[in-house]
C-alpha cells in the first residue's frame, strides 16, 4: 500500500511537472524556498508571483513612488509577442501585469504581428503626465532592416500603450537603444547607428513623442546595448559589442555631459567569464530608490534557440577608485548597497 502510494505520489510529481512545463506555465523549482523572494540569483530562473517564468527580455525598469515597473521583449521560441510589464515594490518579487504593448492584428500596422519589439524602455513625462515607450523596431517580414525607433503612449505605466510612430531618428539608422532622463526633465535616445557602427544621442522632444535635431555622434566604436546612468555629476554608459546574440566584452565610458565628450574607461566587468560580460549583453542600469550610489546593472543571457528561455543578470555595480565596476556575485541582495565595502 504504501510502495503504491509512493509509485503514484512519484508519477503525479512527474507528470505535474511534464504537463507544467507544455503549458508553459511552471511552478517554482522549490517554492519553499524563501530566499528566492528576497535575494537576486543571477542567471537562474526567475518566476513571478504567480509562478510563471518572467518574461520580459531587454527590458528597462521605471520607478514610480514606491513601485517598480519592469518592462521588456515578451518572447515565444523566437516570435516577439510585444512588450510585457511587471510591478514590484521590492525588485525581487514581481507581479505579472499582462501585455503592454501587443504587436497590432492589422497587417498594414507598423507593428503588425511578426515585427520585432526589441528593448522596450519606458520613462515618465512629468509635464504630460504620460508614460512614453520607446523600442526598437523592425518591420514584419524585412529582417532587421528598417532599423527604426517606435514609440508608444499612456496614462497609466501598465498601459494600454497606444502605438504614436516609428521612424529613424533625423534619418539615422536606429537599433539597440536606451532612453535616460536628466535632473532637468531632459530625455535621451542613446541609439546604435550606421549598421551598428556608430552610437548616438537625440535629445528627445518636450514631450517626449520624438527626437530633436540635436542628435550627435558619440563615438564609432560598433558597440550596442547601451545603458546610460548618472550619478556624482558624471554621466555613465556601458555598451557591447556587436556578436547578435552571443556574448562579447563590455565597455565603460564616462563624460560630463549627455554629448559628451565620451572617454573610454575599459570593460567594467570583473571575475569570471567577465571579458564575456558572464555569457550576457547590457540592457538596462536600474538606481535603486532610497539609496545613494545604487545601481543595479541588469543584462540578458540570450538563448537564441528559445529567446523566451534566455536568463536575467542583475547585478550590483561598486564605485571602485571612482569607477563603475561590476563584480560577478552568485547570489546578492539589497543589503549590499548598505556595506561600507561598496566603495573601495
Ligand atoms: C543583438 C541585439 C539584440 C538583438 C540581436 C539579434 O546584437 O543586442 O537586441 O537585436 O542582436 O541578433
Amino acid at each position: 500500500m504504501r510502495v503504491y502510494l509512493l509509485v503514484a505520489l512519484g508519477l503525479g510529481l512527474r507528470i505535474g511537472s511534464i504537463s507544467a512545463q507544455s503549458s508553459g506555465v511552471s511552478t517554482p523549482a522549490n517554492p519553499t524556498d524563501k530566499d528566492k523572494n528576497r535575494s537576486f540569483h543571477p542567471g537562474e530562473l526567475w518566476y513571478d508571483t504567480a509562478g510563471d517564468l518572467i518574461n520580459a527580455h531587454g527590458g528597462g525598469v521605471l520607478q514610480m513612488g514606491s513601485t517598480y515597473y519592469w518592462y521588456g521583449e515578451k518572447r515565444a521560441q523566437h516570435q516577439e509577442e510585444g512588450v510585457n510589464v511587471y510591478s514590484s515594490q521590492d525588485l525581487y518579487t514581481w507581479q505579472y501585469q499582462g501585455v503592454a504593448l501587443p504587436p497590432s492584428a492589422d497587417p498594414q500596422s507598423d507593428i503588425a504581428a511578426g515585427c520585432l519589439m526589441e528593448r522596450p524602455k519606458v520613462i515618465y513625462n512629468k509635464k504630460t503626465g504620460k508614460y512614453v515607450m520607446w523600442f526598437h523596431l523592425e518591420l514584419k517580414g524585412q529582417g532587421y532592416k528598417a532599423a527604426r525607433a517606435g514609440v508608444a503612449v499612456a496614462d497609466k505605466p501598465t498601459g494600454p500603450f497606444r502605438y504614436v510612430s516609428s521612424f529613424r531618428p533625423n534619418g539615422h539608422m536606429s537599433r539597440d537603444m536606451g532612453l535616460f532622463v536628466d535632473d532637468d526633465g531632459a530625455a535621451y535616445h542613446v541609439y546604435s547607428a550606421r549598421e551598428n557602427y556608430d552610437l548616438r544621442l537625440a535629445r528627445l522632444s518636450p514631450d517626449y513623442l520624438t527626437a530633436t535635431a540635436q542628435d550627435s555622434l558619440l563615438f564609432s566604436k560598433h558597440q550596442e546595448a547601451p545603458a546610460l546612468f548618472k550619478t556624482g555629476g558624471k554621466y555613465y554608459l556601458i555598451t557591447s559589442g556587436c556578436t547578435g546574440w552571443d556574448p562579447n566584452q563590455a565597455s565603460l565610458h564616462v563624460a560630463d555631459a549627455p554629448f559628451g565628450p565620451w572617454k573610454p574607461l575599459g570593460d567594467p566587468m570583473t571575475g569570471p567569464n567577465a571579458h564575456l560580460t558572464f555569457g550576457g549583453q547590457s540592457t538596462y542600469v536600474l538606481p535603486v530608490a532610497g539609496k545613494k550610489d545604487a545601481f543595479i546593472f541588469m543584462a540578458d543571457r540570450w538563448n537564441p534557440k528559445d529567446l523566451k528561455d534566455s536568463r536575467y543578470l542583475w547585478l550590483p555595480v561598486q564605485f571602485k577608485e571612482g569607477h563603475p565596476t561590476v563584480d560577478w556575485l552568485p547570489q546578492w541582495n539589497l543589503g549590499f548597497f548598505n556595506k561600507p565595502t561598496k566603495q573601495l
